[in-house]
């Protein structure tokens, strides 16, 4: 039977809870300045693999912040992260990130700025060897054609899509994601989130997302974490009971609209607009 909107069912209600968690967060907290700044406060996370999960809060809540320690690119002042049964303690080849800003380099092209992360992690050779997968997921994003020109040919929404491929080419198995497409008009936004969705399906990547926009983290989500202000701790869990895959027509269903006034609501509550 559906749970009803707002009501609290842990994500291991989920059949897929059956397998190991891919990341498992215990008691996270972090504080920055000497512990002046409270960011994160006992956050505890446990992604399914294969899940498609966002988390949504205030600004200056803690969510880069949370990402950071995910992607074990900050520690975190106590409590524990495992990742595929290993703890992070450092930069990952399981982990692949993406920010608002795709920062591709000027003087590379398309293929070049994708193969980057491969050339300096494991060289040259290995990234010239890579070339052919990263031309291959050129074409799954559509840009096709554009491996060898230079970024400063790229729209915005192309920009981000090589960003993606970047991403991707090192096969990771989660994505991190803050606010990719924030950047992007809303058409493209709308386009390069039902992409992204396919990605993760054709990929079964299990991706984490930071997002402002609530319908955004609806469409897309098994889960929707709403965080409260800082310090950022989860005061909701939020099963999205929508089938895969979600199209944008969804965006109009009623069932989409109660989970957004739901989570606006809870926003609202936490005085956060
Ligand atoms: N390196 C740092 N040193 C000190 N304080 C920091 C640092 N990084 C973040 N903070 C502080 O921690 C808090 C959380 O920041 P964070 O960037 O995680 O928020 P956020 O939820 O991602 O915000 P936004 O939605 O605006 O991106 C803020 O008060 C911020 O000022
Ligand atoms: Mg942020």
């Amino acid at each position: 039977m559906m749970p009803a909107v707002g009501q609290r069912v842990p994500a291991s209600a989920d059949i897929r809870a059956v397998e190991a968690p891919v990341y498992a967060l215990s008691n996270v907290s972090k504080t920055y300045g000497r512990g002046s700044i409270r960011a994160l406060d006992h956050v505890d996370l446990h992604l399914d693999r294969g899940s498609f999960s966002s988390v949504i809060g205030p600004s200056g809540c803690g969510k880069s912040t949370l990402l950071k320690i995910m992607a074990g690119l900050t520690p975190p002042s106590s409590g524990s992260v495992i990742l595929n049964g290993r703890p992070v303690t450092g930069p990952r080849r399981d982990i692949g990130m993406m920010f608002q800003q795709a920062t591709l380099f000027p003087w590379r092209t398309t293929l070049e700025n994708i193969l980057l992360p491969i050339e300096i992690r494991d060289g040259a050779a290995a990234a010239k060897a890579k070339a052919p997968s990263a031309r291959a997921l050129l074409d799954l994003v559509g840009l096709k054609g554009f491996a060898d020109i230079y970024p400063d040919k790229l729209s915005g929404g192309m920009a981000q899509r090589a960003a993606i491929c970047r991403m991707l080419v090192t096969e990771p198995d989660v994505l991190l994601l803050d606010e990719p497409f924030s950047a992007l008009d809303e058409l493209s936004r709308d386009f390069m989130n039902m992409e992204l969705q396919r990605i993760c399906l054709e990929t079964r990547a299990t991706a984490f997302l930071i997002t402002h926009s609530i319908p955004e983290a609806v469409i897309l989500s098994d889960v929707v974490y709403v965080m409260s202000r800082r310090p950022g701790r989860f005061v909701e869990t939020i099963p999205i009971d929508l089938p895969r895959p979600r199209t944008l027509d969804m965006l109009t269903e009623p069932r989409l609209g109660e989970h957004v006034r739901h989570i606006r609501a809870l926003l609202d509550e936490g005085g956060v607009h």
